[in-house]
């Protein structure tokens, strides 16, 4: 592989010509207290660290940073740190997922108008994954992902408790009037007991182990324990690696090409993972590229679905979490498992091909890592639906759904949005039994807005005290990848801009066929005609800043709720002048 040379660096341009604006550039660099020695002619590593306050899976950010800084340092780099906005899953309303493209474009812009030559980009809790990933792929230049990695077991009364899926389990409870106060203070205390992501298999595992298999993390590293020591040394090697790839020219269109996006979906499948990863990855595959947008569709998802076995019993699938997958080999383990479904010649960050990165491992719990002939189920977990209610597609996570129900026909109890919805879901007189379909209006990417992870419709108390669990629940949200329950979301187009979601009535007859592929509203094409001229389109959510800008641009699930500008098919992302 060619070297580039010193005068081939990006950062070349800001630090190694003779003119007025290189004289300040040096000059306000040894301000910092960095001699020539430090940086000239080395390369510029950017740290993008998500760290905050209040994201409580990235607390030990401010430790890893450090980390990776020594790796740079060692492989003769000049790192430098850039906080960007973080998207603390836990706290920020109405969704993080309302500032992940904010975070995308921050990301792109950090990295274009500085000297930078390659990045690390630090991340991990849900949509920080996709966003840092989106901006390194539209700057396209070399790029590592340093994971949080996943938080330690929750503890309770001797039981392990899973981040999100047992909160939705034991609230279910709470509400049916089974769990005390007493019990519920202490779950609270024992459920997140270190730094790190949700260690279910959510969407921030789910997001890791599809840049795993992407390519874009070093081999092994999307499952390690946030406070395992092994994350310390990831973060470092991170920082090392790097280096070696800006000499290298190791960018990511070379990684994120679209045999590793089939790669990246397989893994998510094979896991069980989460429904959230279908849109970041359909966003991801377009920054990249048109060829891959033609390829990387809501089909693709299916079909790669259908052809990989569910071999990750991990919660809400399964049975174990994170912690014990790490145990039991990690996303290079389960690799093992399915080498004929995996495009092997795929070069990664590593430098090497998925193949030489595999070719040690081998998986040490079986129970965790499932061996093909003993798979939770022969496809994977995620499904996508089509009919005359989703025209553009609707998905399902079949696997964590109670099986009777993935053949069901039912009528509907439409709620308008969600405030609607928490007023009278409970009430005693909801005409509503075991066998209805539960319907969300106005809870997509511009009715939620932002797509919120409402999808988990609550199941009514009076049901919840007969003991019923799950139900056919429809929304044009998203739910937790940490949720389950037989709950079809991303429907689109969504209601809020007139799909046909949007003319669902109380008592309509809805069926759903996960074997099929098909969700169908049994109500004829002239009725819903009628219906459809009498809808009136709600006021836009927002009026002023962010949200209406968001409003504008936001695409549709189907497309990855990515603003459409900054598709790969605009053109590459420009170089600034410097005067
Ligand atoms: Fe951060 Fe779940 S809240 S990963």
């Amino acid at each position: 592989m060619t070297k580039k040379t010193r005068e081939q660096l990006r950062s070349h341009r800001w630090f190694g010509v003779d003119d007025k604006r290189a004289f300040g550039h040096r000059s306000r660099t040894k301000q910092m207290g960095f001699a020539d020695q430090d940086y000239l002619g080395k390369p510029v590593i950017a740290i993008i660290n998500t760290w905050s306050d209040l994201n409580s899976c990235h607390t030990h950010f401010k430790e890893r940073v450090e980390e990776v800084k020594r790796g740079v340092w060692q492989a003769g780099g000049f790192p430098v740190e850039m906080p960007a906005m973080s998207l603390g899953e836990a706290y920020m309303k109405p969704t993080t997922m309302l500032y992940r493209n904010m975070l995308a474009m921050e990301t792109e812009e950090l990295l274009r108008s500085n000297p930078v030559d390659g990045v690390v980009l630090m991340g991990g809790c849900d949509k920080t994954v996709p966003a840092l990933l989106m901006g390194a792929a539209s700057m396209n230049i070399p790029a590592i992902f340093m994971p949080a990695g996943p938080m330690l077991r929750g503890h309770w009364r001797g039981q392990e408790l899973g981040s999100g899926s047992d909160t939705w389990k034991y609230w279910d409870e709470r509400r049916a009037g089974n769990i005390s106060d007493v019990t519920w203070m202490e779950m609270e205390n024992g459920i997140a007991r270190s730094a790190g992501t949700c260690m279910t298999m959510g969407t921030a595992a789910t997001l890791a182990a599809a840049a795993e298999g992407l390519g874009m993390i070093l081999p092994g590293g999307s499952s390690i324990p946030s406070v395992d020591s092994s994350h310390s040394r990831l973060a470092s090697e991170s920082g090392r690696r790097i280096v070696e790839m800006v000499w290298d020219d190791l960018k990511p269109s070379d990684i994120m090409t679209t045999k590793a996006f089939e790669n990246a979906v397989t893994m998510a499948m094979c896991l069980g993972g989460s429904t959230n990863s279908i849109i970041h990855l359909i966003a991801m595959a377009r920054r990249v590229g048109d060829g891959l947008v033609a390829q990387l569709d809501l089909d693709s998802f299916d079909r790669l679905s259908r052809r990989t076995p569910l071999l990750g019993n991990i919660r809400p699938s399964g049975k174990y979490l994170m912690e014990d997958f790490y145990y039991a080999g990690g996303l290079k383990a389960l690799m093992t498992r399915i080498p004929d479904l995996l495009n092997l010649d795929c070069i990664t960050v590593s430098g090497k091909t998925v193949k030489e990165n595999i070719a040690e491992a081998s998986v040490y719990k079986d129970d965790v890592i499932l061996p093909r002939d003993q798979a939770l189920q022969a496809e994977g977990g995620l499904a996508v639906l089509r009919g005359n209610l989703c025209p553009d597609g609707a998905v399902i996570k079949h696997s964590a759904a109670e099986a009777r129900l993935r053949q069901h026909r039912g009528k509907a109890v439409v709620f308008k949005d969600a405030n609607d919805m928490k007023k009278r879901i409970d009430d005693a007189d909801l005409p509503v039994t075991k066998d209805s379909v539960i319907v969300l209006q106005n809870a997509g990417p511009l009715g939620g807005p932002g797509m919120p992870e409402w999808g988990q419709l609550p199941i009514p108390q009076k049901l919840l005290k007969e003991g019923v669990r799950d139900m056919v629940r429809i929304s044009d949200s998203r739910m937790s990848g940490t949720s389950y329950g037989a709950c079809v979301l991303h429907v689109a187009p969504e209601s809020f801009i007139g799909g046909p979601l949007a003319f669902v009535q109380d008592g309509d007859e809805i069926e759903l066929d996960v074997a099929k592929r098909t969700l169908t509203l049994h109500v004829s094409e002239a009725e819903l005609a009628k219906r459809k001229a009498a809808w009136k389109k709600p006021e836009p959510r927002y009026v002023r800043g962010f949200g209406k800008f968001f409003s504008e641009n936001v695409t549709q699930a189907n497309e990855g709720c990515d603003f459409d500008f900054l598709a790969a098919k605009n053109g590459p992302v420009p170089e600034p002048e410097i005067h």
